[in-house]
């Protein structure tokens, strides 16, 4: 995925630490999560843990309820044991968590896909050890493209057409079709779907992408409509291009959603209409700047296109002959690494289809810096461990996790163990996937596996697991949490955490007035039940804070006693003192 995480991304050398915010009453007016909560009291002492403990307790504890798979995945009998049951460290420590009568809309599911993807895993596991001393001939199957040339070999040529895609789509994988559009159904689709489960004998839809033609008789209006389908909730809301509605200046990782081209002339078209019934007054200048119908819509009966659509962070892009048409945000729970298949319906004609920029894991055979990157070994009992980095990833971002390892993760301080960094890795729908991850795991002993399927939505409880292991597993002076597409300055950070109180320190990107998102239609929607008051206390953007281990240890009690509530903002994970 990635993470399209709008929040503001940190990319390459920027240091993440703008702001320093404290519970601490240096500063004096800046207001403290107990003060929102307590506006009326006075505050006598306002120095760290005091401050937070203080807080009252949620007026209704939630229980604990039975949720399918937690059984199976918190099954000790299952459990690898020693070295390899290194990533499941701080999944051991989780169950509290997800089994609450509160959790998160998304857990069950995620929990239930969860016990399937470790059976699977499990099972390849144990194959695969049974095969160890014969040489493993490894069946590296995620590949870095995947290309359809002959219909009649990725393409079956019976209508459904599925050109698979090994191991999910990353930010910037692509697929490219170069097809005609025959006439003889009134357009065409492009569908991206999901896998296929047991439970639901229909593959979600991440993203249909169908194309309307005028047809023989030009009865239709030329539009491309995008949309979403899942077994349980059917087609989502349809967005068309052109829109001929109010038009729509959201943006999609900065691109239009609708190609203003195409709505102009759409419009055009309509006064000039000469196949539609419609009467209207013309503008003679109009006609004569668009002397051909629909000339600006990308696709035509008979005519070759070349259409790429690509992941981006926030949604998906399509650019047909070289100019950007479309965008399409990604919906909850339909993100890009779910797509298993690329499916191609209607009147069209296909010469080529490619899907290039996929996940591919490292070679762990061929890789010679194993060695150097490999974590160092981190004692429990360890007092030299000043901070813990869990990093937030998920679980085909191969590339990326190398990435950091080969750069940051090679910090003096990172080698030598005053600074340990965890990637944070919910598993995967794919079998294939969470193999991979499951070897990397073990050659660079860096990951902890969650269990959980990795949707977006569940991130917040990755932010609990990293404070789990930053107190029960690895205590650690200080706690961070960053995304697996930043460049962290470890030494930076070090030399900022020294002059700064070890209690009650929150420090990043602070917001201190920010506001709930209370528009129905908006997709960040936040409800009075969900956060009843008028703005937010004082919280950090994800792509980088750091908390000092009296507030991890406050998170993860007010968790085991099912005091503190979790609510899921803005592309960010807040943890509410409720
Ligand atoms: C404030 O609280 C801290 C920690 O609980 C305590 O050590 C300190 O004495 C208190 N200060 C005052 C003025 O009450
Ligand atoms: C764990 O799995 C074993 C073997 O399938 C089963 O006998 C046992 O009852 C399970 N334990 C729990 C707590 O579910
Ligand atoms: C994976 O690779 C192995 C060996 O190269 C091959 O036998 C197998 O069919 C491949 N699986 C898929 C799904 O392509
Ligand atoms: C296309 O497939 C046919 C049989 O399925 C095969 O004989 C032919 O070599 C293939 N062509 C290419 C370009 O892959
Ligand atoms: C694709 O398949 C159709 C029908 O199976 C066939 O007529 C056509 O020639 C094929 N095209 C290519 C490029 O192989
Ligand atoms: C298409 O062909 C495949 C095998 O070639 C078959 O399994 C599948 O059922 C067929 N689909 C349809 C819709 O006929
Ligand atoms: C198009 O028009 C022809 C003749 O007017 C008619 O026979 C045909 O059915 C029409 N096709 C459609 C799709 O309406
Ligand atoms: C065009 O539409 C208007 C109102 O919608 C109507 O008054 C007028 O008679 C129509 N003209 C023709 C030529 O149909
Ligand atoms: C036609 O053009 C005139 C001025 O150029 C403009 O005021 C009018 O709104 C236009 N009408 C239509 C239907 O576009």
């Amino acid at each position: 995925m990635k993470k399209w995480t709008g929040g503001g991304l940190i990319i390459g050398l920027a240091c993440i630490l703008l702001v320093s915010y404290s519970f601490i009453q240096k500063q004096p007016r800046k207001q403290s999560s107990y003060e929102f909560f307590h506006p009326n009291e006075e505050i006598a002492n306002l120095s760290g843990v005091s401050v937070v403990t203080k807080v009252e307790k949620l007026q209704k504890r939630p229980h604990l309820v039975k949720v399918n798979g937690l059984d199976y995945l918190f099954n000790s009998t299952y459990m690898p044991k020693e070295e390899e049951a290194k990533p499941l460290l701080a999944w051991g420590q989780m169950r509290l968590l997800l089994s609450r009568s509160d959790s998160l809309p998304e857990t069950a599911q995620g929990i239930k896909e969860a016990a399937l993807a470790w059976k699977e895993l499990r099972s390849i596991i144990s194959k695969n050890r049974a095969l160890k001393f014969v040489r493993n001939k490894n069946e590296r199957n995620c590949s870095y493209s995947v290309s359809g040339v002959n219909n009649s070999t990725l393409f079956s040529s019976n209508g459904s057409n599925i050109l698979e895609i090994p191991c999910g789509l990353i930010h910037d994988s692509s697929i490219t079709i170069i097809a005609i559009p025959d006439g003889k159904q009134d357009g065409f689709g492009i569908e991206f779907v999901g896998s296929e489960g047991k439970e639901e004998p229909n593959p979600p839809v991440i993203l249909h992408y169908n194309v309307v033609l005028p047809g023989d008789n030009f009865t239709k209006d030329p539009v491309i409509a995008q949309n979403t389908w899942t077994y349980d909730f059917g087609w989502g809301k349809e967005e068309r291009c052109p829109n001929h509605g109010s038009p729509n200046n959201a943006k999609v990782d900065g691109l239009v959603k609708c190609n203003e081209q195409l709505t102009r002339s759409a419009m055009d078209e309509n006064s000039n209409s000469k196949h539609l019934s419609v009467n209207k007054s013309t503008n003679a200048s109009d006609v004569n700047n668009h002397n051909h119908v629909g000339s600006n819509f990308p696709f035509m009966d008979g005519s070759l296109f070349t259409a790429t659509i690509w992941a981006g962070e926030e949604g998906f892009h399509a650019t047909v002959n070289g100019r950007h048409e479309t965008s399409f945000a990604y919906r909850e729970k339909l993100e890009p690494w779910l797509v298993s298949g690329v499916r191609v319906k209607g009147g069209l004609h296909i010469i080529s289809a490619l899907a290039k920029g996929l996940p591919v894991s490292e070679n762990l055979d061929m890789a010679m810096d194993l060695e150097d990157l490999k974590a160092p070994l981190i004692s429990n009992k360890s007092k030299r461990l000043v901070l813990l980095i869990g990093v937030f990833s998920s679980g085909n971002n191969f590339e990326r996790r190398m990435a950091l390892r080969r750069s940051w993760m090679k910090y003096e301080a990172v080698r030598s163990g005053v600074v340990a960094v965890r990637f944070f890795i919910g598993l995967h729908k794919n079998k294939q996937v969470n193999f991979e991850l499951w070897k990397e795991a073990q050659a660079y002993q860096d990951v902890q596996l969650m269990p959980f399927v990795d949707y977006y939505s569940l991130l917040t409880l990755k932010t609990i697991a990293i404070c789990i292991m930053g107190t029960k597993i690895f205590p650690a002076k200080y706690i961070m949490k960053t995304d697996d597409d930043a460049f962290v300055r470890v030494d930076e950070i070090l030399i900022s955490l020294k002059s700064k109180n070890p209690d009650g320190l929150l420090y990043g990107m602070v917001s201190l007035d920010s506001k709930p998102q209370r528009d129905k239609d908006n997709k960040w929607y936040i409800s009075p039940e969900e956060w009843p008051h008028e703005s937010y206390p004082p919280w950090a953007h994800g792509p980088g804070y750091v908390i000092s281990r009296d507030i991890a240890k406050f998170i993860v009690r007010g968790h085991q006693e099912r005091n503190l509530k979790v609510i899921f903002l803005q592309f960010s994970s807040l943890l509410m003192i409720y």
